[in-house]
């Protein structure tokens, strides 16, 4: 199926069409600028800039980087506040005129990496922790190949304050940390995970994984813990990878 995946951030909104089959891009990724303020109805906007830029008519799906519960937003760590209680999918849906699915960014970017990246080896019988180190951490459990959505692991209460406080890729840079400092942050941080749900394997994604062998000598926890392979990719093919999931659930709820 051919799906644009849209990967919502605070920075960029950008999208490509994804054969989800083979992961694929059909198309340019395209890159637009996150409209300051980012609020809901600018970055709708946005997004059907960017789908008429594309030229796409078909479905859309997008990450987006909160908690989205059945097409609502309920966080808003590193957004604009008014996003919180906003029926994203129907507010997308409405300025594009057909259908938009939206789901967490790094659950999306899970699904990517699961099922084309390094997670592909590691599905029924195993459970599988990703995270992504970016302006924030994002986070993607999965259970015997299944997606758990919407853990926010990054939120976790950590030094008094949210883990993401204290060890993203933006609290690296706002503290100065050199990435030896960074690895002794996050070993931490991993280390209070590891000890919450004891995964088979931990895989790091986001910005920071590109840099993986400068920290990850730091690491002690027993658990595996290995670089992201679809890197910057993961948001767009994860994202249209979660908007056939939906159509599929869609079609079979029709059926009944
Ligand atoms: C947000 C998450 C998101 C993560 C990565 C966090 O601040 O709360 O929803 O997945 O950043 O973008």
């Amino acid at each position: 199926m051919e799906i644009l995946g849209v990967d919502i951030g605070g920075s960029g909104i950008k999208g490509a069409v994804v054969d989800t089959k083979t992961g694929e891009l059909k198309t340019e990724r395209l890159r637009l600028k996150t409209p300051q303020p980012a609020t809901p109805e600018a970055v709708a906007e946005t997004l059907k800039e960017l789908v008429e830029q594309i030229g796409w008519k078909g479905p859309v799906a997008c990450g987006f980087p909160a908690r989205v519960i059945h097409g609502v937003v309920y966080t808003a760590a590193n957004i604009d506040k008014s996003w919180i209680n906003t029926k994203v999918e129907e507010l997308f849906s409405k300025t594009l005129g057909s259908e938009v699915y939206v789901a967490n960014d790094a659950d999306v970017a899970g699904l990517a990496e699961m099922h084309f990246g390094a997670g592909r080896d590691y599905q029924q019988g195993t459970q599988v922790l990703f995270l992504t180190i970016g302006t924030g951490i994002g986070s993607a459990l999965f259970l015997n190949g299944k997606l758990y959505a919407n853990t926010e692991l990054g939120h976790l209460k950590f030094h008094g304050d949210s883990a993401e406080r204290y060890c993203s890729d933006s609290a690296r840079e706002r503290y100065e940390l050199k990435w030896k400092e960074f690895g002794e942050r996050f070993n931490e941080y991993l280390t209070y995970v590891e000890f919450l749900l004891q995964p088979d394997v931990i895989i790091l994604g986001g910005g920071a994984s590109k840099k993986f062998d400068k920290y990850s000598e730091c690491f002690t926890v027993k658990t595996k813990v290995i670089p992201a392979e679809t890197l910057n990719m993961a948001g767009i093919i994860g994202a249209a990878m979660y908007g056939e999931l939906r159509m599929k659930e869609a079609q079979k709820a029709k059926k009944k």
